[in-house]
């Protein structure tokens, strides 16, 4: 495979300048967002970016609007010589784009995008403030980047799905991409926070996948009663020292809304703490019958 070293732009104005460039080459172009301590979960958006399109582009910013204060913020991974290294594994990218906060919000930036209702739950009633500057920062990132299409990782469910409400209401024009987790061979969905996880906590954190999983062959025996579900898995976490659940949640994929039954296509929604990590994982289960 050959290797693309990537142009790395930190100023907003060249990035869109280059993009002009793309543009009147007709060139279509795929954007990947990311916070940067890339792992592999990210490489595979990197990777189904470089499939469909000319042009890959790859923004790294530890968004500040999206953290709560108390929030790991600056403790938050800053690895960008490394993720270079990284993207280098499935072949680089076309343009990293790595702007410092004042870049992005500079003085006197004063505008929010809220996106309602689905950022009323889980996440949203754990970190009220979260979505708006997720929100907020993609449209940015599309508006300067004007990418034909946008990859994200299915473990930000939730994520998605505001990003998807946003594009719809707001009438942007992009397609967002949505891909599956990856997760490590023992099962643990792929994470930048992964990282702030001691040999034990990495351990303890088995759970999230493990009692996921053994929802879904629950599902499969026949349970359908969602209380029941959701208290299995919780109980399976809280027996571990020093874990604690933030939700367990059965809902609809498309509308996030709370199930009581399993009916359909459902997908279980949990974010938990293990010692100081908070980590969140989900798992999509098409019943039998
Ligand atoms: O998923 C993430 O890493 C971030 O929320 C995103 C989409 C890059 C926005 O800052």
């Amino acid at each position: 495979m050959d290797t693309i070293q990537p142009e790395i732009i930190t100023n907003p104005s060249v990035l869109k300048k280059r993009i002009d460039t793309f543009r009147a080459e007709n060139k279509s172009i795929g954007l990947v967002p990311t916070m940067g301590a890339l792992h592999y979960g990210h490489l595979s958006l990197v990777l189904a970016s470089k499939g469909d399109n000319d042009v890959t582009v790859v923004s790294i910013f530890v968004n500040p609007t999206q953290f709560a204060p108390g929030e790991d913020y600056e403790k938050y991974p800053r690895t960008l010589p490394d993720d270079i290294e990284k993207l280098a594994e499935v072949g680089g990218a076309d343009i990293v784009f790595a702007p410092s906060p004042e870049a992005m919000y500079p003085k006197g930036f004063d505008a929010n995008v809220h996106v309602g209702g689905v950022t009323a739950v889980l996440e949203g009633k754990f970190r009220p403030t979260h979505f708006d500057g997720v929100a907020t920062v993609v449209l940015k990132l599309f508006n300067l980047t004007r990418a034909d299409r946008a990859y994200f990782g299915q473990k930000d469910f939730q994520q998605i799905a505001v990003v998807k409400k946003m594009v719809a209401d707001l009438n942007v024009p992009i397609e967002i991409v949505s891909c599956p987790i990856i997760r490590e061979p023992d099962g643990i969905a792929m994470s930048s926070r992964n990282r702030y996880l001691s040999e034990k906590e990495r351990q303890d954190a088995l759970v999230l996948s493990r009692s996921l999983m053994e929802a879904e062959k629950q599902i499969a025996e026949g349970v359908r009663d969602t209380a029941v579900i959701c208290a299995d898995i919780r109980q399976k976490i809280e027996q571990i020292e020093g874990a604690s659940v933030d939700y367990v949640v059965v809902a609809d994929p498309d509308t996030l809304a709370e199930m009581e039954r399993v009916a359909g296509n459902v997908v279980i929604l949990l974010a938990a703490r293990i010692g100081s990590t908070r980590l969140i994982d989900n798992r999509v289960i098409t019943p039998k019958r």
